[in-house]
């Protein structure tokens, strides 16, 4: 079953226990109205009566807590969030400790904040009803806690307005071991007629505290996750995208919050969170005047209008967030474990090392040259050739970035046997072949821009403004979906062999405008959403068709890395920067939220730094290369081979280990972190001198390593050595895991020995 069919029975089942427990209700109703005329004077009955409207609805993991609480009216609000108690019975007493009630303010803790009727701050959800009023409240119907299985459990509780037929589910998926909470909503037009959504928030959250830094990504192409701590001051601060397709380029949706002070490694309580969708999101981060946080993350609300029209549901995307008591790194792992068994595709699966031609060729090959290079792949030890951009287009050959995308046919001049031989003569080097597609988007210059106008996202009426001389196709549009899905299919039904799938998305979406829409009389509002979910209908349709196939989601780099694409791929593209120190500090940021198994990591030409300290990097994730193999020195070649078998010895370490970060180099000329395996006997730790512009001498200090046993005993060795080099550490030292947590161990690194990869095996 595909997740999406699974959340829907999820969610149906849920709905079918609540229509139980709403008669339940009713008939409780009933009989609490005999007992209140038979009883009326007890004051002890009354009293129970009113506690019985009161419900209390903790969301559990194995370490946190939310808990929602019905108020005597029946509005939902968040008392609780943090370390979960160790008796969920003392969860009710909460409220009185805080005193949040006053009549001249608005209820900042409410779970799904409406607009229109009391509630006078940022709502979560705002709604246009048949009739034309803007108004909700928001009343507790019913609620039901359903295990899936022993580890992960589904709670949905039913809102209603009293007197609009507005229906909303508030849904919270719990990963109970891995601390995980994946949250949406379901808004249900229950109107005879269509109602329309302003705002359709995923989750709203109420943090209890009195400081909180919010550290939040910008960048650019070249220049993804640059992280940034503000503490947070009264008002509103948001992140978001309105770029529509490769919607990161500036920022991603995900996000840390520190409670109290900013968050290390291994200590403070922090919130990691991100909302698992490829489209606009906003984030709202509002400290209300009781000095706490309203967090309210969703599909962003900017040119989104969407119309419901009666009986039909919206189902927001998922907010993906954990907690934890003891530091970023720990809420890092908990993602990790999270991600790695049910969201991101094979994740406890393994992956294939690579050559590609990207920086190698450019847009300047032809079959020979590729013929060539496999040969290349095949003597460094690499799996997989992988083809990348340029080799498709006929009447507009794909010869540079201007013309040709979207016409996916091979190009007979640099290709004149298709894609078939190289497959073929892939097969006969001795390694497995992938290719490069970029299949939402078009050039003007293209054949598929002449015969398609319409499928273009474009105004009809202004001028055409492009991004990477690109235009995106309009995914809303059925018949470009069967087209987008048609481009892979046709891959592999003719390469039946065909081994993985770099899936690029350059441009971004201006002058938004769907002639579908139009066609259909839907607001033109929907375009922004209506896309996202057409881009997921052809994922969804691709993973049913060819389930496994490992697939890199890449966008010019990493402009589009999220929860809700990576359920359809096995890893992305960081970004098209590959220069080592640059990528210590892009990789350091993505390890908070994505698993190294996911990240695609190839050594290039882009930096002059030594072969040595580019393949170390590289090997913090998946490894590739993106070299010409035969323009390698003799001794380069010797090294690569040598450590495309060491990356072999230790990928298990790197892919399903668990990753300690140890010095930041944020704060550090240096940086070192490490992956231990779960029975704590093996690790390898990689340490890097990032700031080259003095000579700081040899590391001063050892690093002090974690997640090892203190009882066991260890050996440290240094691997990946340069050949004709030796390292300068003794191998045969025995030294307690409680040794090397303590006192540590000193990598020595310095300009000479810049990168030093250490490998630590319990000795019994
Ligand atoms: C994007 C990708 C690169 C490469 C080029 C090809 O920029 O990020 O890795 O595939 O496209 O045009």
């Amino acid at each position: 079953m595909t997740n999406k069919k699974r959340v829907h029975q999820q969610v149906s089942e849920c709905s079918v226990n609540l229509s139980r427990y709403k008669s339940a209700t009713q008939r409780k109703l009933t009989s609490s109205t005999i007992a209140w005329s038979i009883f009326f004077l007890l004051l002890a009955t009354t009293s129970r009566l009113f506690a019985q409207n009161i419900v209390t609805i903790p969301v559990e993991t194995a370490k946190n807590a939310m808990v929602l609480q019905t108020d005597k009216d029946g509005r939902l609000g968040i008392i609780y969030f943090g370390s979960r108690l160790a008796n969920n019975k003392e969860y009710a007493a909460i409220p009185n400790q805080y005193n949040l009630k006053s009549d001249n303010l608005p209820t900042y803790n409410s779970a799904y904040t409406p607009a229109g009727t009391w509630n006078v701050i940022e709502p979560a959800v705002q709604i246009t009803h048949a009739d034309g009023n803007m108004s909700l409240d928001l009343k507790y119907v019913g609620s039901d806690t359903k295990k899936i299985d022993a580890n992960v459990s589904l709670t949905s509780i039913l809102l209603k307005d009293p007197l609009y037929a507005t229906e909303i589910t508030l849904l919270y998926k719990t990963y109970f071991k891995e601390n995980v909470v994946e949250q949406w909503s379901v808004i249900k037009n229950v109107e005879k007629k269509p109602i329309r959504m302003q705002k359709y928030a995923s989750a709203n959250l109420y943090l209890m505290g009195n400081d909180f830094y919010l550290t939040h990504y910008n960048g650019t192409w070249g220049n993804e996750m640059k992280p940034e701590e503000d503490h947070l001051s009264h008002g509103i601060k948001s992140i978001d995208s309105k770029l529509g397709t490769r919607a990161n380029l500036l920022e991603p949706s995900a996000f840390m919050v520190s409670f109290g002070k900013p968050a290390t490694e291994d200590e403070g309580k922090v919130l990691l969170g991100q909302l698992a969708w490829s489209g606009n999101f906003k984030i709202d981060f509002e400290v209300d005047n009781y000095n706490n946080l309203r967090l309210i993350a969703g599909i962003n609300p900017y040119a989104s209008e969407y119309q419901l029209a009666a009986a039909q549901e919206f189902t927001t995307p998922a907010f993906i967030y954990t907690f934890s008591s003891n530091g970023k790194g720990e809420a890092s792992r908990n993602l990790h474990h999270w991600a790695t068994k049910y969201r991101l595709l094979d994740g406890e699966g393994s992956r294939l090392t690579l050559l590609n031609n990207w920086e190698a060729t450019y847009f300047d090959f032809d079959e020979n040259k590729l013929v060539d290079l496999f040969k290349g792949a095949k003597k460094l030890g690499v799996d997989m050739f992988l083809l990348d951009d340029g080799w498709f287009g006929n009447k507009y050959p794909r010869d540079a970035d201007t013309a040709g995308l979207g016409d996916w046919q091979e190009n007979v001049k640099k290709l004149p046997h298709g894609i078939g031989y190289l497959v073929k003569e892939a097969t006969a080097a001795g390694i497995k072949f992938g290719i490069w597609v970029e299949p939402e988007m078009v050039n003007p210059k293209s054949e598929l821009y002449e015969k398609h106008k319409d499928w273009v996202i474009r105004q009809p009426n202004r001028p055409e403004k492009y991004y990477r001389n690109q235009l995106v196709l309009d995914l809303v549009n059925p018949a470009v979906q069967n087209f987008v899905f048609g481009i892979l299919d046709t891959l592999f039904t003719k390469n039946p062999t065909l081994a993985f799938i770099k899936w690029d998305c350059n441009a971004v979406i201006y002058n938004a405008y769907s002639a579908y829409l139009q066609k259909m009389g839907l607001p033109q509002s929907q375009l922004y959403v209506d896309y996202v979910k057409g881009l997921y209908k052809v994922l969804e349709r691709l993973r049913a068709k060819y389930p496994t196939v490992p697939m890199m989601l890449c966008s010019g780099g990493g402009g589009r890395v999220d929860y809700g694409a990576l359920q359809y791929f096995t890893e992305y593209w960081p970004s098209d920067n590959t220069d080592p120190v640059e990528r210590i500090f892009i990789q350091w940021e993505y390890s908070y939220f994505y698993p190294a198994i996911a990240s695609c990591n190839h050594i290039t030409n882009w930096s002059k730094l030594p072969l040595k300290f580019r393949t170390d990097v590289a090997m913090m994730g998946k490894l590739g290369y993106d070299i010409v193999v035969d323009k390698l020195s003799e001794k380069d070649l010797q090294f690569s081979q040598q450590a495309v078998a060491t990356y072999h010895s230790i990928s298990d370490l790197v892919w399903h280990g668990d990753l300690y970060r140890l010095v930041n180099p944020n704060q550090n000329p240096l940086a070192s972190l490490m992956f231990a395996n779960a029975e704590k006997s093996r690790a390898v730790v990689f340490n890097y001198l990032t700031n080259t512009r003095f000579m700081p001498g040899a590391t001063p200090q050892p690093i002090q390593l974690k997640g090892l046993d203190a009882t066991k005993n260890y050996t440290v060795k240094e691997i990946n050595l340069y050949p004709g080099t030796e390292s300068s550490l003794q191998s045969t030292t025995v030294y307690s895991g409680n040794f090397l947590m303590t006192v540590g161990i000193n990598p020595d690194v310095d300009l000479e020995r810049a990168s030093v990869l250490l490998e630590v095996n319990e000795v019994k």
